[in-house]
């Protein structure tokens, strides 16, 4: 099975693809702009593997670049996780958001079509539901967005709804709550440059030592602890949801929640460092991020039920498996 991964070298693509090359008879592609990811990520997923893969620096923008790449590739199956994705850039730089997401989804999808490529599995996000007064989410709920990420990931899934209706491409969608956690190696984890917004990032830099304490957004939410609630989903599971959607797509559309469905707050991660890895995280707390909610988390029965698959991994393993990648990366 020839499969084309866009955005391969990223933090959830690299794990994917680890998971991808495991399996029988896949030949694999990856494609990757660079934008958010380093070179060395190549080397690394070759080396814990010891499968060859081919690698192309891609940007989906180039329309040219990626017709010629689906005229070689002959793909049977598209993995599609490229894309902008950080909240704050997004309503500070809307329009490269509109570029990158949407113009690259749509030069991806024609190109899928002149080369009657049926299937795609979607990389979405929960944060396409916006932020209404509940806590627990599922898909058949209403998608308001509230930031321009969100906006261009639920315009990315209204076209693939509608190519399913045309019979044009089936496709699985897939809306993360919040990947963490990294492989078991300690090789691969999400390190981006510069200061994270996101919080294990954060940590990791925090164990490196190349941060000093933890900013804590907010102290008055109304959660046990006062300090926001998500639901962090180990990227092993996130790979196994991925892995679960290549037999379903062959025969038919879905859309998926990929979550844990149990929220946990800001100080149960810092407790879950002290309590798994002996590490102390030092923090002081801020005023509340502005866009940030209470509390979210996933209604996990759908995934469950059609994919047969569910969250292995909890808190203890996502801090264990992060504290290892963050030595390793000193
Ligand atoms: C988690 C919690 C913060 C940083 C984002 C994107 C979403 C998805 C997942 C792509 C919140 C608190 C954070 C820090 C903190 N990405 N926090 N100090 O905002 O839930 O979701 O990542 O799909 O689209 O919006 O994740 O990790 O930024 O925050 O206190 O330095 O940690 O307030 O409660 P978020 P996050």
């Amino acid at each position: 099975m020839n499969i084309l991964l866009t955005g391969g070298l990223g933090y959830i693509g690299s794990h994917l693809a680890l998971g991808l090359l495991k399996k029988q008879n896949v030949n694999l592609t990856i494609v990757d702009n660079l934008s958010n990811s380093k070179l060395s990520v190549k080397n690394k997923i070759r080396f814990i593997s010891s499968k060859n893969f081919k690698f192309k620096k891609l940007d989906l923008k180039n329309k040219n670049s990626l017709q010629k790449l689906f005229k070689k590739g002959k793909f049977d199956l598209v993995f599609h996780l490229a894309g902008s994705k950080s909240v704050k850039e997004s309503q500070i730089d809307p329009k490269k958001y509109y570029e990158n997401n949407i113009l690259g989804a749509i030069n991806l999808l024609n190109s899928m079509i002149e080369c009657n490529v049926k299937d795609i599995i979607f990389s979405s996000t929960a944060t396409v539901y916006g932020s209404k007064k509940i806590n627990c989410y599922s898909e058949n709920f209403s998608r308001e967005p509230v930031n321009t990420y969100g906006l261009t990931k639920k315009i990315i899934e209204d076209l693939l709804i509608d190519l399913d209706r045309k019979k044009k491409i089936k496709s699985v969608i897939l809306r993360y709550f919040n990947p963490a956690g990294c492989h078991a190696s300690g090789l691969l984890g999400e390190n981006p440059e510069g200061t994270p917004n996101n919080l294990y990032p954060y940590i990791i830099k925090i164990i490196k030592g190349d941060l000093d304490f933890l900013k804590v957004f907010g102290n008055n939410y109304k959660t046990k602890d006062g300090t926001g609630a998500r639901d962090y989903i180990h990227i092993q599971d996130l790979v196994d949801a991925h892995l679960n959607c290549i037999q379903f797509v062959k025969k038919k559309s879905g859309i998926f929640n990929i979550g844990t469905g149990k929220p946990y707050t800001v100080l149960d991660i810092i407790n879950s460092f002290q309590k798994h890895c002996n590490f102390k995280i030092n923090y002081n707390f801020y005023p509340r991020r502005e866009g940030d909610i209470d509390i979210y988390y996933n209604k996990i029965s759908k995934a469950k039920k059609i994919l047969g698959w569910s969250a292995k991994r909890g808190l203890k393993e996502i801090s264990q498996s992060t504290f290892k990648f963050a030595i390793k990366s000193k």
